[in-house]
């Protein structure tokens, strides 16, 4: 008894409480924000001025707006214009934030505020104004001594306490209704994340933060300055666990040390993660009903919003489909992880040349295949963040585009409204090009007239068949299945993690239905064709890059419901097209062109889904599409996608 009171005084002693903020969440206007917990600057200036800011409320946080003006003086004109300006250009700021105001200058001294300025404040409800020190006619008039702040920080919205001036970053709260994120981040001040610490009361979804573009300026050496991406869940983030789409792998491990390469680099180029996306699980395809036992499948708001958002990199394809305040998906391709959601969720998406970027602190599914890519909106974008992803190794140098196009199977006539698109669409890209007429091209009967000896007579279907699955079930078997089994059956008493349908399979197959030596076979047949691809199919070329673009249908705007129930899972066996790029290394582009009506089962109207194509090109010319796409959005011949139901 009272050696059980000593042990709970010796605890009691050794416990020193802790207490942090994580920040806090405050409603302006009606709108969700969150303010950061670490102070971005102090506004100097007597107490009773911050009291006067908070007066009428018993909130210690207010709003307030930094502006910065460059005329020489600010007047009752020049208010509503920076007021609209903000408005504009901003999602996070809104008038509530003109409840106090610092206003900074940025053109050449002296400026002046003409007073008074009554009615224009008087309108927002403006209840604390400050001009700094650059403004001659300074409110020590009014009897105050402001002197102004501790470092300077850009125009935005923000939140100050009325107690110690100190200001804090707003983040405005969105809800992710189409459920593809797997929880929402903040960067902590020393280059690691934690997970935002809020929620929008009544919204049954994730709450998801994001900063005020206004802080960020794009230079040359941030490119991506309050560019918001996603991340899939597979790519580890220091101060961030990672689920790879697991319970128990997340439950597992303790939150990351270093944070992958590949987001580092966007991180670097300034980039904002706001947030982990969800990924089926171990990045193996899944469809949405049956397959996603341990999370849900996110959803595609496209057409009825009950289409397959399609798998693996889900989460970053749902929300570019969703959400105007996503900019950037970073996803990851080894089948057509990055490709298929493109294509269902219609937006840009690219499966690079393979190895143009490490991928350390990444889920392995096959090394050989794996690659990291974006999903976007916008081409222009999609463009600068590749340059920061890829770093040199985009430079692909060409004089002009490829000026023949090959079609591998591509409608020719308008038999319907997909089909129109696709023909349309291909005619203009044949114009644009200079191209003659389209080859259209079979890859199994080129094969047959042309195989190397090594494949000893094989079809393609049998020579390729199995290369992809062997691939990915042995390794990510042994390079990430067998430790992680190991490491949890230490931690609960020989016990197995819970594993879905798909992957389990998967390993299944690669343990228990080929041979020891199936790993070494698969990347001599995966050698030999790509090889083959680079010399019979779609050559490089010292002025175009590659000699030609081989074009695909992406999407023709089927339907492909989630509420249906499919047969249970097997090995991704087979060969068709998505399976070019990963086993001959080329880059291959989703582009989304259009939209096709059908009639959908759950609304009963007609409704529309996306229409895409896939363009290959030779390996390392990744460069050349990206440029290619920007040119083609500005010839108006791509759009940029909205988010959505319709995309256009
Ligand atoms: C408002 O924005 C427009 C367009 O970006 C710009 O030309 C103008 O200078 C801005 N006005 C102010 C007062 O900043
Ligand atoms: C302003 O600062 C001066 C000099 O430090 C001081 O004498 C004066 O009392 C201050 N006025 C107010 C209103 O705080
Ligand atoms: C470029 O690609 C090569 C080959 O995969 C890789 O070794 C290198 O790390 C990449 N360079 C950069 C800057 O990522
Ligand atoms: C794998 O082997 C088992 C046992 O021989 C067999 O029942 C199963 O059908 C095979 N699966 C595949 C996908 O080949
Ligand atoms: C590789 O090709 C050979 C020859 O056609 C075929 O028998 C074998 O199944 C293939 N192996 C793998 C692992 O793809
Ligand atoms: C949808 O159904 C209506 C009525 O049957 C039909 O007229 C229309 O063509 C259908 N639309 C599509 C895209 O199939």
């Amino acid at each position: 008894m009272v050696k059980g009171l000593l042990h709970l005084l010796a605890l009691a002693a050794a416990a020193s409480a802790s207490v942090s903020s994580s920040g806090q969440t405050l409603v302006v206007n009606g709108i969700n924000y969150y303010a950061a917990p670490e102070a971005v600057t102090a506004i100097s200036a007597t107490a009773d001025m911050l009291t006067s800011a908070s007066r009428g409320t018993d909130i210690d946080l207010i709003p307030l707006t930094v502006m910065v003006d460059s005329s020489s003086q600010f007047t009752t004109n020049v208010f509503p214009t920076l007021v609209s300006n903000y408005t504009a250009s901003d999602d996070v700021f809104n008038v509530g934030f003109l409840q106090s105001i610092y206003l900074t200058h940025s053109g050449s001294a002296p400026a002046t505020v003409k007073y008074p300025l009554g009615a224009a404040l008087t309108e927002f409800g403006t209840k604390f104004f400050m001009p700094a020190r650059a403004y001659t006619s300074s409110i020590q008039s009014q009897g105050y001594n402001f002197t102004g702040w501790r470092t300077a920080v850009p125009a935005g919205p923000y939140f100050m306490s009325a107690s110690t001036g100190e200001v804090f970053q707003a983040y405005r709260l969105y809800s992710d209704v189409q459920g593809a994120f797997t929880e929402g981040l903040k960067p902590n001040t020393d280059g690691s994340y934690s997970i935002l610490s809020a929620a929008i009361p009544g919204a049954q979804s994730l709450t998801i933060g994001v900063p005020s573009k206004m802080y960020y300026t794009k230079t040359a050496d941030k490119p991506l300055a309050g560019v918001r991406v996603g991340i899939k869940d597979i790519y580890d983030i220091a101060g961030i666990k990672t689920s790879c789409g697991n319970r128990a792998y997340y439950d597992l491990y303790p939150p990351r040390t270093v944070t992958a390469t590949a987001v580092q680099r966007l991180i670097d180029a300034g980039a904002i993660i706001i947030g982990k996306m969800k990924t089926s699980q171990f990045a193996n395809g899944e469809t949405a009903t049956a397959d996603w036992v341990d999370y849900h499948s996110p959803f595609n708001i496209r057409g009825d919003g009950y289409q397959d958002p399609s798998s693996s990199s889900s989460g970053p394809g749902a929300g570019i489909g969703a959400y105007d305040w996503l900019d950037i998906g970073l996803g990851s391709d080894t089948g057509s992880s990055i490709r298929g959601p493109s294509e269902v969720n219609g937006c840009f998406g690219n499966r690079p040349s393979h190895g143009l970027v490490p991928l350390d602190h990444v889920m392995p599914l096959s090394p050989n295949l794996d690659t990291a890519g974006f999903l976007t909106r916008d081409p222009y974008l999609w463009h600068e963040a590749a340059k920061a992803l890829y770093l040199t190794n985009i430079t692909s140098s060409f004089k002009s585009f490829p000026r023949k196009i090959l079609t591998s199977g591509f409608p020719t006539t308008r038999d319907n409204e997909a089909d129109s698109i696709l023909v349309d669409f291909l005619s203009k890209l044949q114009t644009f090009l200079g191209a003659p007429t389209p080859t259209p091209i079979t890859l199994s009967t080129l094969w047959s007239a042309s195989a190397p000896a090594a494949a000893g007579g094989a079809s393609l279907s049998s020579y390729l068949g199995i290369v992809y699955p062997v691939l990915i079930s042995r390794q990510q078997y042994s390079l990430f299945t067998l430790p992680f089994h190991a490491d949890y059956a230490a931690a609960h008493q020989g016990r197995r993690p819970f594993i879905d349908p798909v992957p389990l399979v998967r390993w299944a197959f690669g343990q228990n239905n080929v041979s020891a030596d199936a790993s070494v076979q698969a990347l001599q047949n995966k050698t030999v064709f790509m090889d083959w691809f680079a010399s019979k199919v779609v050559l490089p070329s010292e002025e175009t890059c590659s000699d030609s673009v081989l074009i695909y249908v992406g999407s023709d705007g089927s339907s492909n419901y989630r509420n249906v129930y499919f047969s249970a899972p097997g090995p991704p066996t087979g060969f068709g097209l998505s399976r070019v790029s990963p086993l001959s290394e080329v880059p291959d582009f989703v582009f989304p062109i259009g939209q096709a009506a059908y009639n959908s089962t759950i609304t009963l109207k007609e409704e529309y889904l996306p229409v895409t194509i896939d363009i290959i090109a030779a390996k390392g010319c990744d460069g050349m599409i990206f440029a290619l796409a920007e040119a083609l959005t500005t010839a108006g011949i791509l759009k940029i996608p909205k988010t959505g139901s319709v995309m256009y």
